[in-house]
């Protein structure tokens, strides 16, 4: 054994040694937008225009943060919510870091195979249309958490903007009237009467936010309990109960968001801080990360052949390993140090080879000692104090379970369906799972979100995260890399073209029209099953770089209606 661990220490010497620093260098004339003390970028304009002005008039990036959050679940309702959950990881400009944890949670009445039929099935669209499928939301708690923590305005200050937009209305863009379209039978389906999204909605009407413009005023009122209990909390009860759910105004009363520790790890000169569990983002963008660095991916080149291969099977070796050992911390023993240690990561790459891809059938969860003991929204907001936070929202699916409380004026997500409704089956995003992310009441599904912040010389350099289910952690990664690697700009880095692979199903997703023709060619000769069809969107980042002097640069991602502003 510890011949082995000698050799293995000498191989990464010599492999860290290799590294050489012949790295590309920035093309200058590429960057996102430049700011020279502030920045919120965000999947909608008018919701990054809010953050920022709470900025200007002398608020925090915890400040700006409520108020960017709340504008989204009026502007964004495909993911922005009150109706959902999500994760922060923050940065203070003292250098002080932490994480928020606001996910959903089961409702007590939730049991293992709620989602089963009577020989084992399950049951198709059970845990992700309707009112079955909702967890209980967190983001309020959420907002209300960070406020009380570490926010400077009154509250009034930070939503008044917001309700303001919701009852003044948002303009349609081109790409939200197509995915209302896209979703309107479902919402017939779901919803037993008519409701705000089943109109013919088209680019440049405006939406008006009347109910959810009231219901936010009474949460503003009212603090948390405006939302988890009272008058709002009986009429969300109520309709869920109507609709065939089981959440329960004790549910709603007893949700409570969590500050935890944030998963933190180095990478050549960078310190990593990202999502812990519920989360599977930080250990998973740890995992990959400490297997992809003694390789020279800068010297093979962005997308190229060989970058491709070592990042795909480091992939591979992390989604095995996800999908057995991680779920709710509060549930599960998640063996968190020994999955993340070097030794262990050097031998599970130890059967990668250049020659030839690894088949996911031949491999499974590494073993580690276990001691006792469609869609979502990132933002990311750098304050003129140098403080940062990285925060990741969702309803789960385009407009979560596609259940809309008319009176209360907000969808209801369908985050139900992260959990493993039965081992070995997989969810929507195709991820399949095992004990440690079965359903139990109260307990938090197993995410994908992975809001992180990078340090580099213990300096702030990088906030930055993406929806994208399961593709998500594996978006932040490449964005990672190509500005440590490949010295790309911000925006150059979330626009390049991104690939992902999750150990199941055993293919490497790859964004249509954006690779090379004899790169995939060299991938399928390799042994790699490629699928360009099923993945017209792997991630859509948002991020902020802090320039060598002291500047800010966005990068809002050319997939979505993603705007950056600052000052
Ligand atoms: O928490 C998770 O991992 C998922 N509920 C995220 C869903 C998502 O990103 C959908 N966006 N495309």
């Amino acid at each position: 054994m510890k011949n082995i661990l000698l050799t293995l220490c000498a191989f990464s010497v010599l492999l860290t040694a290799c590294k050489t620093e012949t790295k590309p260098k920035t093309d200058e004339t590429k960057r996102g937008l430049i700011a020279s003390k502030a920045m919120v970028v965000s999947a909608r304009v008018e919701a990054s225009k809010i953050g920022k002005q709470i900025l200007q008039q002398g608020g925090n990036a915890f400040d700006a943060m409520v108020a960017t959050e709340l504008a989204l679940a009026v502007a964004y309702p495909f993911a922005g919510n009150i109706g959902g959950g999500g994760f922060m990881v923050y940065r203070k400009n003292d250098g002080e870091i932490g994480a928020l944890d606001y996910r959903e949670k089961a409702p007590m009445a939730a049991s293992k195979n709620m989602y089963l039929d009577s020989i084992g099935n399950v049951i198709p669209k059970k845990s992700t249309e309707g009112a079955l499928a909702v967890g209980v939301p967190g983001t309020v708690a959420g907002m209300f958490a960070v406020h009380k923590k570490m926010g400077s305005l009154p509250i009034e200050t930070i939503m008044a903007p917001v309700i303001k937009l919701a009852n003044k209305g948002v303009v349609v863009t081109k790409k939200q009237e197509k995915r209302i379209k896209h979703y309107q039978d479902v919402f017939k389906t779901v919803n037993k009467d008519s409701m705000l999204f089943m109109a013919n909605w088209k680019q440049n009407d405006t939406i008006k936010y009347t109910a959810l413009a009231k219901t936010l005023t009474t949460i503003m009122q009212n603090g948390r309990d405006g939302f988890y209990k009272g008058e709002n909390a009986k009429v969300l009860v109520n309709f869920l109960q109507a609709n065939g759910g089981i959440i329960t105004e004790e549910d709603l009363a007893n949700y409570e968001a969590k500050w935890r520790t944030p998963v933190t790890f180095n990478y050549d000169d960078l310190k990593i801080i990202s999502m812990s569990p519920p989360s599977s983002g930080g250990i998973c963008l740890s995992q990959i990360m400490t297997m992809i660095e003694p390789y020279d991916l800068h010297k093979y080149g962005h997308n190229s052949l060989k970058s491709i291969q070592v990042i795909t099977e480091a992939e591979r070796r992390a989604y095995a390993d996800r999908s057995f050992y991680l779920g709710d911390p509060d549930f599960v023993s998640v063996p968190r140090k020994e999955l993340t240690s070097t030794t262990y990561l050097k031998n599970r790459m130890s059967s990668f080879s250049f020659d030839k891809a690894t088949l996911s059938s031949d491999m499974s969860h590494g073993n580690v000692e276990i001691i006792e003991s469609d869609e979502t929204t990132h933002y990311s907001i750098i304050d003129q104090f140098g403080n940062s936070i990285s925060a990741t929202t969702t309803l789960n699916g385009g407009f979560g379970s596609k259940l809309f409380c008319s009176e209360l004026g907000f969808f209801l997500n369908n985050e139900m369906d992260d959990f493993s409704s039965k081992p070995g089956v997989p969810n929507m995003f195709g991820l399949v799972g095992a004990e440690a992310n079965s359903i139990a009441p109260q307990k938090r599904m197993l995410s994908s979100m992975t809001p992180t912040i990078i340090e580099k010389n213990g300096k702030l350099l990088m906030s930055v995260g993406t929806p994208g289910g399961s593709t998500i952690i594996t978006s932040v990664l490449q964005t990672i890399l190509n500005v440590h690697e490949y010295n790309m700009t911000m925006q150059q880095a979330v626009d390049a073209p991104r690939f992902h692979h999750q150990w199941l199903p055993d293919e490497v997703r790859m964004e249509p029209h954006s690779f090379d023709k004899t790169l995939v060619e060299q991938l399928k000769e390799k042994g790699y099953n490629i699928n360009e069809k099923n993945s017209p969107v792997i991630g859509k980042v948002d991020g902020i770089l802090v320039l060598d002097n002291g500047t800010l640069e966005g990068g809002a991602d050319r997939r979505g209606d993603d705007t950056a502003i600052g000052f």
